[in-house]
């Protein structure tokens, strides 16, 4: 086993779910070190900046000793290369994340090709949620208290139009 081995969640986390905790968790056990990367994703318009992303990552994760909360700009595998990394963690939720998935693995993989992708499933319950979706629930004034960490809920709360 290798004891510096660092492994790297990288996403939007607009705003992070429990989903997303779920999956830190278990990384937290099976690797020595993990690093959530929190990066602006092109395609996406995100409702928290980055700084507000990165802390309210950090709040919901500091029972979990061995993780660290990043943020990047760039290409994920210019930045495992900055910070010696070389496995990226994925969630896999159901069958629809499959063709996604495959298709950013390999092609951080023809980028640098010792980037190596590990999937794992979050708990059952985790499986239909997004970030979107809270987003969604939380503007028409849904109950989503359940779905994300205390200090995202009271963050969306406060966030003004929501
Ligand atoms: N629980 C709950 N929700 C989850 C989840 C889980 N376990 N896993 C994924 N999701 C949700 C996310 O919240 C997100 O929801 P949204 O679309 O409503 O925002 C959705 O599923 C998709 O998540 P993901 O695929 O992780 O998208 P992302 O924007 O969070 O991350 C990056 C994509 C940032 C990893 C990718 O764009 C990237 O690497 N960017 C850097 C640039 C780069 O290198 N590009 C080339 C890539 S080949």
């Amino acid at each position: 086993m290798n004891n510096n081995l660092i492994a790297v969640y990288p996403g939007s986390f607009d705003p992070p779910t429990n989903g997303h905790i779920d999956i830190i968790s278990r990384a937290s056990i099976i690797f020595p070190k993990v690093i959530v990367a929190i990066t602006h994703n092109q395609s996406k318009e995100h409702l928290f900046p980055l700084e507000e992303r990165v802390e309210m990552m950090k709040k919901s994760t500091r029972h979990l000793k061995n993780i660290k909360v990043d943020s990047f700009s760039g290409l994920l595998v210019n930045y495992l290369d900055k910070i010696g990394g070389f496995v990226v963690i994925r969630g896999l939720r159901a069958l629809a994340d499959f063709e996604y998935e495959f298709q950013m693995a390999l092609m951080n993989r023809t980028l640098n090709k010792k980037i190596e992708t590990v999937f794992l499933m979050p708990d059952q319950e985790y499986t239909f949620l997004s970030s979107s979706m809270i987003k969604e629930i939380a503007i028409l004034n849904g109950d989503f208290k359940k779905f994300v960490p205390p200090v995202v809920y009271k963050k969306m709360k406060n966030k003004k139009g929501i």
